[in-house]
């Protein structure tokens, strides 16, 4: 099959590549020129572990394509997915001006059938939306489908190629059977296809995502309810977890969460709640402790010292988790402003993600090319990002390099025992603080 994707993100880019792999010749079209420059070029524009291989071998095999004509892209495509921001609005919305700019643009252009597949993060209602805005533009026959995607970056290319499910959201049978033929790869060896409403699929995202960081955050506050009460979160994690009704999974205690789609996502759920008259109680009480947690070191620091003025902080991390370079709402760089404001200095290391750090944050923090040279002279150091690098540090390498043996964990790395014995005061989520 043909297939135009429209924005080529860390969604868009993976999605079109994974396509191609299953043998569909894939239209990757972006407005960034820049971007599409150096994807025809072959670089990949974002890290994403596994995808420059995929990437290369599908652009050599012909199946994949970049191109900044979007009229290009739509005449050779039969079936054009949308994944385009939806970014938050002032009031905490989805901003749905990207997805409806390029719904107007597909009215205008169209010459034949096509299938509109959504795999932006859309509020409920956006599918009619899309509807009418084509519309409004065209006589020309087509469908709207909602097609959520669940990735995780920093295991896209995995969670792409290996869905856990399809859901496709349509009310077209003809629709319905060109998405069947597009994901009968993945449900031949039995990945299942959900197909709902369009409704459904879209409010299946936001109640996903939401639900998960609801978990993120129950588990933060039962971990700082640890510390107040002299429990082990790390025992009552494996304690709870074992019950498969609860998993392991989404129970790590630290720093909160950040990234491109929790947060924006609890928020736009939220609104559209408001909207209709309706309190997501959990939601409104999740984003009010996520947004503590993402800085609750910043006070241990300040206790630990008496004051941030002039103390010099060594970060480790910058990413809003690991594997990726992506740093929207990082708690890194919640951690950095405060810390700035308090008068603190920050030495950062993350070899991944510091350059898109530098296009926000710039000179008002100096950068360390590795994990140790970012701890010389620095008077504690702060974790933010669980880098696997950053599991089995050298304990006596950090103590000749810091001023003050001493730790602020906001990602758990190391188990009790790791640090018992090398003399470092260690503070990290819910468990005893050593030293
Ligand atoms: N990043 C994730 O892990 C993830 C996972 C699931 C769902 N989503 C959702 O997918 C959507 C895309 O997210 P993303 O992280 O890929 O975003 P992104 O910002 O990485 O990519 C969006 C791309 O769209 C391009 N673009 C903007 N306007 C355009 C236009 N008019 N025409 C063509 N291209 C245009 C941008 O230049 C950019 O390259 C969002 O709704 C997001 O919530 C993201």
């Amino acid at each position: 099959m043909n297939i135009s994707i429209v924005g080529t993100g860390y969604v868009g880019l993976v999605t079109g590549t994974t396509l191609a792999e299953l043998g569909n010749t894939v239209f990757c079209v972006d407005i960034d020129e820049n971007k599409v420059e150096r994807m025809k070029q072959g670089i990949v524009p974002i890290y994403e572990p596994g995808l420059e291989e995929m990437f290369l071998r599908n652009i050599q095999a012909k199946r994949l394509f970049f191109t900044t004509d979007i009229k290009e892209a739509l005449d050779q495509s039969d079936v054009i997915y949308l994944a385009l921001p939806t970014p938050p609005g002032g009031d905490g919305s989805a901003d749905l001006s990207f997805v409806l700019s390029v719904a107007n643009q597909i009215g205008e252009m169209i010459t034949s059938y096509k299938v509109i597949v959504n795999k932006s993060t859309v509020p409920v209602g956006t599918a009619d939306k899309v509807r009418a805005v084509i519309s409004s533009k065209t006589d020309i026959p087509f469908d709207v489908v909602s097609n959520p995607e669940f990735l995780r970056e920093g295991f896209a290319v995995k969670d792409s190629m290996n869905p856990s499910r399809v859901v496709v959201g349509s009310s077209s049978e003809k629709a319905k059977e060109i998405m069947a033929k597009i994901y009968q790869p993945f449900t031949n060896t039995g990945v299942p296809i959900i197909f709902m409403d369009e409704k459904s699929s879209e409010l299946t995202k936001y109640a996903a995502n939401s639900f998960l960081a609801v978990k993120i955050t129950f588990m933060n506050e039962i971990a700082n309810y640890c510390e107040k009460v002299g429990a082990d979160v790390d025992k009552v994690r494996l304690g709870m977890g074992s019950d498969d009704r609860i998993g392991h999974r989404f129970l790590f205690p630290g720093i909160g969460y950040g990234g491109s789609c929790f947060p924006k996502d609890v928020k736009a759920l939220i609104k559209s709640g408001h909207d209709e008259d309706f309190t997501f109680k959990i939601l409104e009480a999740t984003e009010e402790v996520n947004k503590k947690q993402k800085v609750i070191l910043v006070d241990e620091i300040e206790k630990y010292f008496g004051t941030l003025k002039g103390k010099k902080i060594a970060m480790w991390g910058l990413a809003f988790k690991a594997n990726t370079d992506d740093i929207r709402e990082a708690s890194s760089l919640d951690n950095i402003e405060i810390l700035l404001e308090k008068g603190a200095q920050i030495v950062a290391y993350d070899a991944i993600a510091e350059d898109n750090v530098k296009k926000i944050v710039g000179d008002k923090i100096a950068y360390a090319p590795d994990m140790y040279t970012a701890l010389e002279g620095a008077d504690c150091l702060l974790i933010a990002t669980e880098w696997s690098e950053f599991k089995n540090p050298n304990f006596e390498l950090m103590a000749e390099k810091l001023n003050n043996k001493v730790i602020f964990d906001g990602r758990n790395m190391f188990s009790m025992e790791q640090v018992e014995d090398t003399g470092f005061y260690y503070k990290s989520i819910g468990r005893k603080t050593i030293g």
